[in-house]
């Protein structure tokens, strides 16, 4: 996005208001307004509400200890453990027999699978056991590389049984991603598959994780391989110390592994995410508040009940998955839906096909999809009854109030609350949307803070914008759901997260998500988008410096710069500025080498749309790319202000390239 006030401002006009619908807050789980007054008067003690829907094996003696600030604790010497919840606990109530996860694989020939809790224990059981039969211990990070198969909840909740962290590395991700982060957390163990299926084809996944373990730098004890493909397979031969998951399983069938009882503030997952520099931050997660965080949510805001069919379309590689189809829904007891493949094919029905053969009660997906769905139209929702479903969620990016309400009327038909749900890898839950049953909403806007959320939004000057204006979102308590460092690198946790807008001095420490945003007069957030140097690219967070990374790594390549640019269905896309070396052409071959080089290091969700040969790049007097400038060229916008450009002539140049690619 760009920080252009002026430009920021016009996106807040113009939004309607919808009330909640009556037949859907007479049965909502939270209905009673005094909630925001009742956490701000009683915080942090309000948080033990979250604590409360979970399992505790020891109690904890503080809701926060804020002793040590930014570093939190939340729960403190509480115990606990994440695989009981999501399992057991539900199987001891007499519950086993109810459908844990629906799976639907992407062939449509192939049968769907309904996983109860019972059997979904007895699994997670098995796999702890090989787990720990392979040496896998308390606090070893256990890296998955895995497609949407039922195999990667399963895995990630034995790990969670042995308390043993587990990093979930999205299979989108490339060799050389995958080898970055099984380096960074100093993962020995690796969980992945053969491979899954796209549009119909069979692809290999297992090559691309060789590769990728070929990159590790220190020795990696055993690798875990699902046979997903089965006949379709490619034919890998596996390493001595890669294993057969379903040998594994059936070894160790009916073993029991006992829950270890984990710290409230031991670890539960790492995830990689991309900041401002080439390296990703990796967010840690402790497993009593976030657990808490993800639990509460799920049921204040997705409205989850244990009987419910619960949707929702993202992928388990990023944290919306992590938190609201595996543990969110499954430690409330529900039933969680999981599909493989895309929602384009065979037809581009199949996700509302989905929601009609289970009756799904809630359906959560990014704006991107909902973008691409009002694109090929409403007769693909009605071909279908979804009258099953009882409120609609999105996440990830800013909503236009177009398709938001397009979303509203052709897939919720009108009688479906939709809740716009702004948060991060790092937050581990949602922080600002409205309460389904209680506030009313605004397309376009997310809403207020959640009920012990102190969000506010601040110019660059720290003060607090005055309604109708645009500035940055901050956060100014801590949250039980909150990250807890990046992985060993504590300093670089304080740096990023907490020195903008922190005065420490008076003991005063605020959390700048790097997200701009304006506020109504009734606390309504607008979040705006990113305020550093983070593109959004259909939801997935990719940093412009790790794509500069790869293309100026290109033979022939100078020079590289790039921004995201607005696309229609993508949200953002990706652009890249590249200068040549001295008697170097940018021909087309280049242009090949630089997409494929993007691929190879990060994957293919993050190739550019546009390569763009320049004589040179602009630049400020003291050589600092302008990004912004760039940012507007890719959008056909107002060139604003060049003159402190060390080279103006540049600008006419770069405009001239572009249209002659076009
Ligand atoms: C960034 C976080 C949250 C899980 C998926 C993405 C943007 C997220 C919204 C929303 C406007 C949103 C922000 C945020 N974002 N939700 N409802 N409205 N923007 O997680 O990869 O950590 O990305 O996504 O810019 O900082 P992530």
């Amino acid at each position: 996005m760009s920080t252009d006030d002026g430009e920021l401002e016009a996106s807040l006009e113009g939004r309607e208001e919808f009330e909640p619908p009556e037949a859907f807050v007479e049965g909502a789980n939270v209905t009673d307004e005094g909630i925001y007054e009742e956490f701000d008067e009683n915080w942090p003690e309000c948080w033990a509400a979250a604590a409360e829907l979970l399992d505790w094996y020891d109690d904890y003696d503080q809701v926060l200890d804020d002793s040590n600030e930014p570093f939190y604790e939340w729960f403190t010497d509480g115990t606990l453990n994440a695989s009981h919840n999501c399992l057991d606990r539900h199987v001891e109530a007499g519950r086993g027999e109810e459908v844990a996860i629906r799976w639907v694989g992407e062939p449509t020939d192939e049968a769907d699978r309904a996983i109860t809790y019972k059997e979904l224990r007895s699994e997670v059981n098995a796999f702890a056991a090989s787990l720990r039969d392979l040496g896998v211990g308390e606090d070893d990070v256990v890296t998955m590389h895995m497609p949407m198969i039922p195999e990667l909840p399963v895995a990630m909740l034995a790990c969670a049984r042995i308390g043993a962290p587990h990093s979930v590395v999205f299979a989108g991700f490339s060799a050389d991603a995958l080898a970055t982060r099984m380096n960074a957390a100093d993962s020995e163990y690796l969980v992945t598959a053969d491979g899954y299926y796209r549009r119909g084809d069979p692809l290999d996944h297992l090559e691309k994780a060789n590769d990728g373990l070929a990159g590790v730098s220190h020795e990696v004890s055993d690798v875990v391989v699902v046979d997903r493909l089965g006949d379709d397979g490619f034919g890998h031969d596996l390493a001595d110390n890669q294993h057969d998951y379903a040998s594994l399983v059936s070894e160790h069938e009916g073993e029991t592994v006992e829950p270890v009882a984990r710290d409230a503030e031991d670890m539960l997952f790492l995830m990689y995410t991309s900041g401002t520099t080439g390296e990703p931050k990796g967010v840690k997660h402790a497993t009593g508040g976030y657990l808490s965080w993800v639990s509460w949510t799920s049921q204040t805001v997705l409205d989850v009940e244990a009987d419910d069919t619960y949707f929702c379309t993202a992928d388990i590689g990023w944290i919306t998955g992590h938190s609201y189809i595996v543990y969110g829904p499954l430690a409330l007891g529900a039933t969680t839906v999981m599909y493989e493949g895309t929602p384009d094919f065979p037809e581009r029905d199949r996700l509302w096909e989905i929601v009609e053969a289970y009756e799904a009660d809630q359906f959560y997906t990014a704006p991107t999809a909902i973008r691409s769905f009002m694109k090929w139209g409403s007769e693909y929702p009605e071909r279908h009854d979804l009258s099953s479903l009882r409120l609609l969620g999105t996440v990830g990016e800013p909503i236009n109030p177009r398709p938001w309400k397009w979303y509203y009327q052709h897939v919720g038909g009108g009688e479906c609350p939709v809740v716009d749900t702004w948060w991060q890898t790092e937050t581990g839950g949602m922080m600002v949307t409205t309460l389904p049953g209680i506030r009313k909403m605004k397309p376009g806007s997310a809403g207020p803070a959640l009920p012990g959320v102190d969000v506010r939004i601040l110019d660059s000057a720290g003060e607090q914008v005055d309604p109708g204006e645009a500035g940055y979102l901050t956060v100014h308590k801590p949250w039980p759901g909150m990250l807890r460092t990046l992985y060993k690198n504590d300093e670089r946790f304080v740096e990023e997260y907490w020195s903008e807008y922190s005065d420490e001095d008076a003991g005063e420490w605020v959390y700048f998500p790097e997200d701009g945003a304006g506020i109504d007069d009734e606390d309504y957030i607008t979040v705006l988008g990113r305020v550093d140097d983070v593109m959004n690219v259909s939801g997935h967070r990719i940093g412009t410096a790790e794509v500069e990374n790869a293309i100026v790594g290109v033979e022939g390549v100078a020079e590289a710069a790039v921004v995201g640019g607005e696309h229609e269905t993508k949200g953002e896309a990706v652009y890249a500025y590249v200068t040549t070396e001295e008697g170097q052409e940018g021909t087309d071959d280049l242009r090949k080498r630089a997409v494929e080089s993007v691929e190879d290091a990060i994957g293919p969700f993050a190739r550019p749309e546009e390569v763009v040969f320049t004589p040179d790049l602009p630049k400020t007097r003291s050589g600092k790319i302008m990004r912004r400038l760039l940012e507007d060229i890719a959008n056909d916008d107002d060139l604003g202000d060049t003159s402190t450009l060390r080279n103006p002539g540049i600008v006419e140049d770069i405009q001239q390239h572009e249209q002659a690619t076009d």
